[in-house]
């Protein structure tokens, strides 16, 4: 038992707000790991794989799917499938295909980045992505894409719109260039907006979307986009050592993720709400609560006395862990397993340490 009577699925006994990727499998996902059907899936003969991997095409409206170990691999996966080296991808300055996926792209798939800076809603200015595209000219590297980070996890978690998703495609179409969705937590957005998560996906050409986040699987993401694309992104999951083989094991608790864990992400956004919501009510932090739409709260520490370590280990001391480097913009993270009582927690603590700073 737990020092905060947390469910079972949380296992720390903390309060953890570091992340979403911390939630723990449900029992029907366990059940079904269990009994799952496997095979090979490098020979593609993983029944369940190939059931979870119809299942995402069908959910996002397009004609394949393909498992991935990560949201990482999956969108380098896209990247290498969209572009040839020298080849520009244009992205945000925020994304985290660009932050936080060690330059895989140029690395490994020498992708050069032109960034684009993320707006606080999250998108990036539909006139930059415009004039961000290359004419045709020999010191030019060759624009083949756009990526587009929905929720856009580090300006807040922010929802991007089906309109300005459509709008999106629209340049790319123009300009016969492609999209990239990292939808990551694509259905929070969907959720948010109250609609299916293909009619976020509509104008992308690929979308990488994650189970193991809210979602609460152990480990997954998984690629969409037409056939010819699935087929040429099945090779580069391949070179990057992604070929697996009863995956069905883990591409089980995908399904039941598909089936039953998309609703309730709602939750996690009320939850957040609250969260912020009382936040902004006690000094020594600021928050503007309006912008959280979905389950990402920031929040920033101006309480003088502390560093964010400092801060940490107090709010740790209580029950409840984020995570803090030297910035003093801190994020906290709602999911499955996170229950009222713990926000409710989680506030009178951070009630308590800031007013011992006062
Ligand atoms: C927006 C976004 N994209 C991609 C990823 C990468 O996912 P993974 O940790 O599964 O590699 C993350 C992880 O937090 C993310 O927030």
């Amino acid at each position: 038992m737990s020092m905060y009577d947390l469910t079972t699925h949380q296992t720390n006994g903390y309060i953890d707000l570091r992340s979403d990727t911390v939630t723990q499998p449900t029992e029907s996902m366990r059940k079904a790991m269990y009994e799952a059907e496997l095979g090979d899936d490098v020979y593609g003969e993983d029944p369940t794989v190939n059931r979870l991997q119809e299942l995402s095409a069908q959910k996002l409206g397009k004609e394949a799917g393909l498992l991935v170990l990560s949201g990482t691999m999956g969108n380098l996966v896209c990247l290498l499938t969209h572009c040839g080296r020298g080849d520009e991808a244009i992205m945000g300055n925020r994304a985290h295909t660009f932050s936080s996926e060690q330059g895989a792209a140029s690395g490994l798939g020498g992708i050069h980045p032109h960034t684009l800076p993320n707006q606080p809603d999250g998108t990036l200015d539909l006139r930059q992505i415009e004039a961000a595209i290359r004419g045709d000219n020999e010191h030019y590297p060759r624009t083949k894409l756009i990526c587009i980070e929905n929720t856009q996890n580090s300006t807040g978690g922010r929802v991007l719109s089906p309109a300005y998703m459509s709008a999106v495609g629209q340049i790319a179409k123009q300009h016969q260039i492609s999209v990239h969705v990292d939808g990551a937590r694509i259905f929070n957005a969907a959720v948010a907006l109250g609609m299916d998560a293909s009619a976020l996906a509509a104008d992308a050409d690929s979308l990488t979307f994650c189970l193991s986040k809210g979602l609460a699987c152990p480990l997954g993401s998984v690629v969409v986009g037409d056939e010819d694309f699935v087929h040429e992104a099945r090779r580069n999951r391949k070179i990057l050592g992604g070929g697996m083989r009863q995956a069905g094991i883990f591409a089980a608790a995908g399904i039941v993720a598909l089936n039953e864990m998309v609703e309730r992400l709602d939750d996690d956004h009320r939850n957040a709400k609250t969260l912020a919501e009382g936040l902004s009510v006690i000094p020594g932090m600021t928050i503007d609560p309006s912008i959280v739409e979905t389950n990402i709260v920031y929040f920033e520490l101006t309480a003088p006395k502390f560093t964010p370590g400092a801060f940490a280990a107090r709010m740790k001391e209580r029950g409840v862990l984020f995570s803090a480097g030297a910035a003093r913009r801190i994020r906290l993270v709602t999911h499955y397993g996170i229950e009222l009582h713990h926000i409710t927690h989680t506030l009178r603590a951070f009630s308590q340490v800031l007013g011992e700073a006062a």
